[in-house]
């Protein structure tokens, strides 16, 4: 059996990772799944359904806000395999340095195998400091500068997500216009902006398994993968590109509408930065890196049709 250290396991990243090593490994996985609240109804929820799946799960408590060294060795007890998600809008201009931290201290580690790190690029340097205001990804960036630091002698990887699919439903961009239009509304992004897309549910945890397997071979990660951060998406489409796709398999009448903001900076910034620069426009998605070791991508089409199942409009 062995050991897989989840941080950010109860969240949409984290579970989709927790649930597939279950679903793949059953009993030769132990998960732990470090939360700030082993007792949540999430945290529960997620320990039922990865325990029913035949793999242990061990929920452990841990806030990275309040993280003292003696509680992140107790988080990073045992691990292996290491999956590091951090939740830039809950842990702010703080999250560079504690996952800095975190990072430290998984290369101590005796029995470390690989370090999965979720992470965004520095929109500022891309943009030639043109939009400084996308904070998280700078912050979770640093991150991955100092893994190229300090990582040199462990295995990492840096899964670069686009824009999470999860979030037409989860933020409610779709609505339905008097005239039984469906509109799909987002801000600044225009219906040309064009985006990679991460369908987390699907693509995530897939991803997490093929780089933890690949790295328990012989011969290992191949070197245009390890020690390198990589984009993990399946798609990229622009905004039209993907009303389109709900047009055509519904026969409905849909519509993108561009909205002037969320009203919050960085992510207004965010959504310039996409329209202006894209977001891994260095790359054809998916990454052949990441193909060639079997990592499989979800369509665009795939993601519509499970999307409209699940929805009304
Ligand atoms: N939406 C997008 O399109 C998009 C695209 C690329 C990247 N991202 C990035 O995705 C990240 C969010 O990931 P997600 O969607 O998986 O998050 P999520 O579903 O909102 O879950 C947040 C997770 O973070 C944990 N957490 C929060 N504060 C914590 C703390 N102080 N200590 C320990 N754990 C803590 C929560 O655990 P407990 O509540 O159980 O403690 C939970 O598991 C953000 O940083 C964002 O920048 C988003």
């Amino acid at each position: 059996m062995s050991v897989y250290t989840i941080f950010g396991a109860t969240g949409l990243q984290g579970k989709s990772v927790a649930l597939t090593l279950a679903e793949h490994l059953g009993p030769k996985a132990h998960i732990r799944a470090i939360t700030r609240d082993p007792t949540s109804t999430r945290s529960q929820q997620l320990k039922d359904t990865v325990t029913s799946l035949g793999a242990q799960l061990t929920l452990v408590k841990h806030d990275l806000s309040q993280q003292t060294t003696a509680a992140l060795e107790n988080a990073l007890q045992g691990t292996e395999y290491l999956f590091l998600n951090s939740d830039s809008f809950a842990l702010r201009e703080e999250e560079t340095r504690i996952m800095q931290e975190v990072v430290d201290a998984a290369v101590a580690l005796p029995n470390l195998r690989l370090l999965l790190w979720s992470t965004l690029p520095d929109a500022s340097k891309i943009s030639g400091g043109k939009y400084t205001g996308v904070k998280h990804f700078q912050q979770k960036a640093r991150v991955d500068e100092h893994l190229h630091r300090v990582g040199q002698k462990i295995a990492w990887v840096g899964l670069q997500l686009g824009w999470f699919a999860e979030n037409v439903g989860d933020y409610h961009l779709l609505t339905e216009d008097a005239d039984g239009t469906v509109a799909f509304k987002y801000a600044i992004a225009t219906a040309e902006t064009a985006v990679p897309w991460t369908w987390i549910t699907k693509e995530l945890g897939v991803a997490a398994l093929k780089l933890f397997e690949k790295s328990a071979t012989v011969e290992g990660l191949p070197e245009d993968v390890l020690r390198k951060s990589l984009p993990v998406c399946g798609w990229r489409a622009t905004f039209g590109e993907v009303v389109a796709e709900f047009e055509r398999q519904t026969g409905r009448k849909y519509r993108y509408e561009t909205l002037g903001g969320w009203g919050n900076p960085e992510l207004d910034d965010m959504n310039r930065f996409f329209r202006d620069f894209g977001l891994y426009e260095d790359w054809t998605v998916p990454a052949e890196p990441l193909r060639k070791i079997g990592v499989p991508s979800p369509t665009l089409s795939e993601f519509v049709s499970d999307y409209l199942v699940g929805h009304k409009v």
